[in-house]
């Protein structure tokens, strides 16, 4: 990882590789906002695009570059196949919540198709099915569960046995019209016309506090503080923590990477149900070039992959199973998981002026474009239906035991990782490009070494809340197994919920 949070450029995705960033980080602010929107991914630029007809009313910060975090590291699937989610809704909360999350996810891929048709902008947009397959007896009955119940709530699918690849399948579960674009020609053009309508962009503006005082809110920025009616955090993990949200959200990360399509061309998208590691991939055309893109593998932020080298292991597995050819661009993303799979949207626990939207699983596309329409709904005092469904509030049964899970295996990284002996470092010994947490001049330190050799020694206690940090060899970053920060090499911030670098203690 580059200094200032840029990857090196042969771990940019397809979509950064083939869009330019526009820089917004000149813009001058107004001292008050009707509202402030916190993260310039999909959702935060949905939400922008949504409240537009407020002009100049909205200012939009992002930390680092506009659509350059999660949503430029996405697969681009835009489905509302989402695991097999909407049985487990069904014995959650009934048939007409799980209806609900349906809906608002089919209105949204309806929706980018009909916005991208209207601005005539050419995102790629292509219909195909979604298919969840599986190769294990022991997930026999929940896919026939699944497809029970997308009967059950009209979705238009069906339940067969075999997939035409070189494995063998034993279900697999399509849901029909469905799609996959080019996030980012789409994005770009949704910020545009937000922009065209007044609303204010920021780049380059990271926010360290938003509190609620007298009626409005206050946001605590690198450039300043501003005032706003309302606030909306859509910064992947919230800036402010007023839900416990430590406790309930999951961070992980995954691979994938985009190849040449050979020979037999695969039209449908693919992602297995609970084996590991994850396979997904589908087709695509960018630039006129068929692409299959495919993803792979799971991991918590700050624990080791399940494989050494997650891109050449993904690499293998697609040139053995799927007609790829040359391999264009491969990257890496991070997902935040709630404990019931369904994202966090509306209003922020206890916080009456302000909105979240996180906690989008490896469902981005959708759900970000949902949220945009949720939270415009809530600052506008409009009721909208699929809200309860996102309820931040929300506390179900099905929550508390990966809650208690994740809190114990938080616990012991807090405490554990702190108290075990770690290692002296040898600096002769380290290689450059690679990193380790260990005694060094009689101090507990981060050590890494730069491919010129000179040696950068931080403190290894995350600035969130003191975890210590690892070093992700794949990434060349510094990975908090806590809550998924992320720093780069100098320390710098690259995944939130950290605000602040890594403590420098010495340079050599
Ligand atoms: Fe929370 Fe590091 S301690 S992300």
């Amino acid at each position: 990882m580059e200094p200032n949070g840029k990857r090196p450029e042969d771990h940019r995705s397809i979509w950064l590789r083939t869009t330019d960033t526009p820089d917004f980080s000149g813009t001058v602010f107004n001292a008050a906002y009707e509202v402030i929107i916190v993260g310039g991914g999909i959702a935060g630029i949905s939400l922008a695009y949504e409240l537009r007809k407020m002009g100049k009313g909205v200012l939009l910060l992002e930390a680092l570059e506009v659509l350059q975090g999660v949503t430029g590291y996405t697969t681009g699937k835009l489905t509302a196949q989402h695991g097999l989610i909407y049985s487990k809704l069904v014995s959650q909360a009934g048939v007409d919540h799980a209806g609900r999350y349906y809906e608002a996810q089919s209105w949204a891929v309806r929706e980018v198709e009909r916005r991208a048709q209207e601005w005539g902008v050419d995102c790629d947009i292509v219909e195909a099915s979604a298919n969840i397959f599986s190769t294990v007896e022991q997930f026999d009955s929940s896919m026939e569960i699944e497809a029970d119940t997308y009967a059950q709530l009209d979705i238009p699918g069906a339940l067969s046995h075999e997939l035409k690849v070189p494995f063998a399948t034993r279900r697999v579960l399509t849901m029909l019209h469905q799609r996959h674009f080019h996030p980012r020609k789409f994005l770009l053009e949704m910020l545009n016309q937000a922009l065209a309508a007044g609303v204010d962009v920021m780049s380059r503006n990271r926010v360290h506090k938003i509190e609620e005082e007298d009626g409005a809110c206050f946001v605590e920025t690198d450039a300043g503080r501003i005032k706003a009616g309302f606030v909306a955090v859509t910064s992947h993990y919230p800036v402010h923590d007023s839900g416990l949200f430590v406790a309930k959200l999951t961070p992980t990360r995954s691979y994938a990477a985009a190849f040449e399509m050979t020979e037999g061309a695969v039209e449908q998208m693919y992602i297995s149900h609970s084996e590991e590691p994850l396979r997904s991939w589908r087709p695509g055309v960018v630039d006129g070039q068929p692409v299959l893109i495919v993803g792979s593998t799971h991991h918590k932020v700050g624990e080791a992959p399940v494989v050494g080298d997650a891109y050449a292991e993904l690499e293998l597995w697609a040139r053995t199973m799927l007609p790829v050819g040359e391999r264009i661009a491969a990257w890496s993303t991070q997902d935040l998981w709630t404990p019931d799979h369904v994202p966090f949207i509306g209003a922020s626990p206890g916080r009456g002026r302000i909105g979240i939207a996180t906690g989008f699983g490896g469902w981005g596309m959708t759900n970000g474009i949902v949220s945009g329409k949720i939270l415009a709904d809530l600052f506008h005092d409009i009721p909208n239906e699929w809200a309860p469904v996102f309820d931040p509030k929300r506390m179900n049964f099905e929550m508390v035991v990966p809650m208690v899970k994740e809190n114990f295996a938080t616990a012991k990284h807090l405490i554990g990782d702190k108290l075990a002996a770690v290692p002296e470092i040898d600096p002769g010994r380290l290689s450059p490009g690679h990193g380790q947490v260990g005694q060094y001049q009689g101090k507990r330190c981060a050590v890494s070494k730069a491919e010129d050799g000179t040696l950068k020694a931080l403190d290894p206690s995350c600035t969130h809340m003191g975890c210590q940090v690892s070093w992700n060899a794949l990434e060349h970053t510094w990975d908090c197994p806590c809550h998924g920060s992320r720093f780069g090499a100098d320390g710098q911030v690259i995944h939130g919920p950290a605000t602040l670098p890594l403590k420098n203690l010495f340079d050599q």
